[in-house]
């Protein structure tokens, strides 16, 4: 017998429960939309909110809890709407606050959530408070508010410390009147000084106006960098660490942090209807990032160590494994990624050999890279916990890796020796139609030129193909939510599986992947739910794939 991602049943016909669930949270599936290139409603060649607003359906019937939208407040995008100018206020290129409410009500309708980034690490240098800053000249007030130094050096040319930004260069800008201001990112993006108390009281502000326009939540930006050791010392050698390391550094995850979480997650619990803090926290360990989701802080933390780790069975075993251990003490859920907007998406990773990192500039075996994408993503959704789609990955996009220099606008790109710079590749606009301007996008361009054949790739030619990538996500998706419980708890039963499989079972159900480079044969385990490429099963035994994920019940 044959089986190719052989459907279920789903009791229901419609994928979403409109009705409220209580914790929904602690398993949902959260889709990432990145509002520059995920629909164009006015054919400027940006997606906005109005774009986003019409494919809400699509997200509904893909079958997914909440989305997640990057930001689209006002901002001089020297970091695609990470430099915010106005907190309180959308960017006309993506719409206005009507827009946003209209969005809201829509997806309350159509019973998705809405989940906003906030931006707390830094402002864009256009904030008002840093215009005002600069402008008054040392000694400014408004200078406590960002941390402004005088120089090292016989006349204060050289930068107070040693720290670099994480886009490259060092993290100090000097103004002209002599002082240097800090940057962990950007030049234009100055890092707030959260010892101030303004800072704290004008956040705590910002989540409210969000929270009364009727957010589901925050999904909250360098959160683990808003306090800086005291007296901002030098690091000293010159490993110094980007994003995920090893070490504790003075400017990221200093335990001062918890304090302003501990305070926010008060505001939000005056809110009715189970309202979520999702933390973008790079820490060296998934243990030091269980520290952010206790009970009275944060209620989930992305899984970064989850989404840099190679397609190998063994390495995937233990680090989810070890979150599983961590997250199990706090009481919360586990999550789950593979791709964003910061990374190269991982149809592009799993298509290169391993060690590369996160950061990927050639396109490898595109077959092979689809085939791990397509298992890595069964193995994602049959974990505990909750898990996280970026944009196009239902549609096993893969990165765009030959983008020419003139079209690119990240700044870590420009920076050079930043973390490379090459995360404009994993945000081309989405293809929607076969054919078309920009592929269905907009009715005009697109602000990333979309490769040829991108239309192939599209939601139209993939819908209603049994075998394609966006089939395979709806049916996943349809499973995880009919199966009992294939999101809760906070365990897996491991297996025994031959070298490179990964096996566990959870209840009735087994999951299966194999991440070796040959075939293997492994007991079936019941009935076939889905799989993410052929299997033959003969006498009680199943012939699995390399690269191939299966999904089975004894139900
Ligand atoms: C993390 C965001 O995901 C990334 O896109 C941004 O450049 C930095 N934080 C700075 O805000």
């Amino acid at each position: 017998m044959s089986q190719q991602h052989s459907a279920v049943d789903p009791a229901p016909t419609s994928p979403l429960a409109t009705a409220p669930r209580g914790d929904w949270w602690r398993d949902a599936v959260i889709y990432q939309v990145y509002p520059r290139s995920f629909a164009d409603s006015n054919g400027d060649g940006m997606g906005d909110l109005e774009g986003i607003r019409s494919r809400l359906p699509y997200l509904r019937d893909l079958g997914v809890d909440a989305v997640w939208l990057s930001p689209f407040y006002a901002s001089p995008q020297a970091d695609a709407g990470y430099d915010v100018a106005d907190y309180r206020a959308v960017d006309p290129m993506f719409g206005n606050l009507l827009d946003a409410d209209a969005l809201l009500r829509d997806a309350r309708e159509l019973g998705l959530r809405i989940i906003v980034d906030l931006v707390p690490n830094h402002s864009s240098d256009q904030y008002e408070w840093f215009r005002r800053a600069v402008a008054d000249g040392p000694g400014s007030p408004l200078r406590d508010r960002y941390h402004f130094r005088p120089g090292k050096g016989e006349n204060g040319e050289l930068p107070p410390n040693d720290w670099e930004s994480i886009f490259g260069g060092p993290a100090w800008t000097r103004v002209e009147d002599g002082e240097w201001y800090l940057h962990l990112f950007a030049p234009e993006q100055p890092d707030f000084n959260w010892e101030h108390p303004a800072v704290g009281d004008e956040f705590r502000s910002i989540l409210r106006f969000w929270l009364d326009m009727g957010v589901d939540g925050f999904r909250i930006d360098v959160a683990h960098g808003l306090v800086k050791a005291a007296g901002l010392p030098d690091i000293g050698g010159s490993d110094q660490v980007k994003l995920l390391g090893n070490d504790v550094m003075p400017f990221f995850d200093q335990d001062g942090v918890h304090e302003i979480y501990r305070q926010w997650r008060t505001i939000l619990d005056e809110y009715p209807g189970e309202r979520i803090f999702v933390a973008e926290a790079w820490t060296p360990t998934v243990e030091r990032t269980a520290n952010y989701v206790r009970p009275d802080e944060l209620h989930q933390a992305f899984n970064f160590q989850y989404l840099s780790t190679e397609w190998d069975a063994g390495e995937l075993r233990t680090v989810i494994h070890r979150t599983l251990e961590a997250m199990r003490p706090v009481g919360a859920p586990s999550t789950w990624v593979l791709s964003n907007h910061d990374v190269t998406r991982h149809a592009t990773r799993f298509a290169n050999p391993p060690g590369l990192g996160t950061q990927i500039r050639t396109a490898g075996d595109r077959d092979l890279g689809l085939r791990r994408a397509r298992a890595a993503t069964l193995l994602m959704l049959a974990l505990p916990g909750s898990a996280y789609i970026y944009q196009g990955e239902e549609l096993g996009l893969p990165d765009v890796v030959d983008l020419p220099d003139e079209v690119r606008q990240d700044p870590a790109y420009f920076r050079g020796a930043g973390q490379d710079g090459f995360r404009d590749g994993c945000r081309v606009p989405t293809p929607w139609t076969r054919t078309g301007s920009s592929y269905g996008f907009g009715g005009g361009g697109s602000w990333l030129p979309q490769p040829e054949g991108w239309g192939e790739l599209s939601v139209e030619a993939q819908s209603g193909v049994p075998d394609s990538t966006l089939e395979l996500y709806r049916t996943a998706l349809t499973v995880r939510r009919t199966q009992p419980d294939l999101g809760a708890g906070d365990s897996v039963q491991w297996l025994r599986a031959p070298e490179g499989v990964l096996a566990f079972r959870r209840g009735e159900f087994v999951c299966v992947t194999n991440t070796s480079g040959e075939s293997v044969t492994t007991p079936v385990h019941g009935r076939v739910l889905l799989t993410s490429g052929e299997i033959t099963e003969a006498d009680g035994e199943a012939k699995v794939p390399s690269d191939t994920t299966v999904w089975w019940t004894t139900a």
